[in-house]
């Protein structure tokens, strides 16, 4: 089963097309997706702007990052969980988003920016814990995960547009860039 034809069978699904017709659900949830993302990337803006040296400097790293990534955890799963349901309400022509494909490839490089240098601050940080201007490779953390969460942002907005999708006749690269199918479902 390909993904575009699992994607077809959850829009089959009477809880999808009760979502996506729903009047209040679904302007509910994505009011929600939006406002949990400020809890999420409000908090963690803060722990990229120590890290770049740019704020909170006479503030322990280790400190910043043991107050702020609780409320950062959960604002990631509030926003994970209504994510999912968005996806759910339109899976087909989502997945066939040339930015949505783009915004779960940046979800997938911010985390693995954040797993690296969760790794490095475990090993290094009694070092530098303190300085008011982290060392380069913790500055360089703190700037890819800043720059993957705003195009997270712009590429969830811009979503909503159907400037790249699948039957407006596109380029040849833009249709395979976003997975149109020969024959449109
Ligand atoms: C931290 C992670 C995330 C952030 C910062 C984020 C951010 C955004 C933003 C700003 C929008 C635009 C909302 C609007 O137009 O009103 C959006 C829309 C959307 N997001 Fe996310 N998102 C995140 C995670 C996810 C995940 C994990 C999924 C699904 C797997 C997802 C699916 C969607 C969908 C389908 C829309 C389009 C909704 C629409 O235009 O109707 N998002 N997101």
């Amino acid at each position: 089963m390909s993904l575009l034809s699992f994607c077809e069978w959850l829009a089959s699904t009477r809880w999808s097309i009760d979502l996506h017709e729903s009047l209040y659900m679904y302007p509910l949830i994505e009011t929600t997706h939006v406002l949990s993302l400020l809890l999420f990337v409000g908090t963690v803006l803060f722990v990229d702007l120590r890290l770049l040296g740019w704020t909170l400097r006479d503030v322990p790293v280790s400190e910043v990052v043991g107050r702020i990534i609780p409320w950062a955890v959960a604002g990631f799963g509030i926003v994970s969980l209504t994510g999912f349901l968005l996806f759910y309400a339109i899976p087909v022509r989502t997945y066939l988003s040339i930015f949505f494909r783009i915004k779960m490839i940046m979800l997938v490089v911010a985390g693995v920016s954040v797993w690296t240098f969760h790794r490095y601050m475990n090993r290094t940080a009694a070092a530098w814990d303190r300085d008011p201007i982290p060392p380069p490779r913790a500055r360089l953390a703190g700037a890819v995960s800043l720059l993957s969460w705003v195009t997270v942002i712009v590429t969830g907005r811009m979503i909503a547009y159907d400037w790249f999708d699948c039957d407006r006749g596109q380029s040849a690269f833009v249709s395979w860039a976003a997975g149109c199918p020969a024959e449109l479902p």
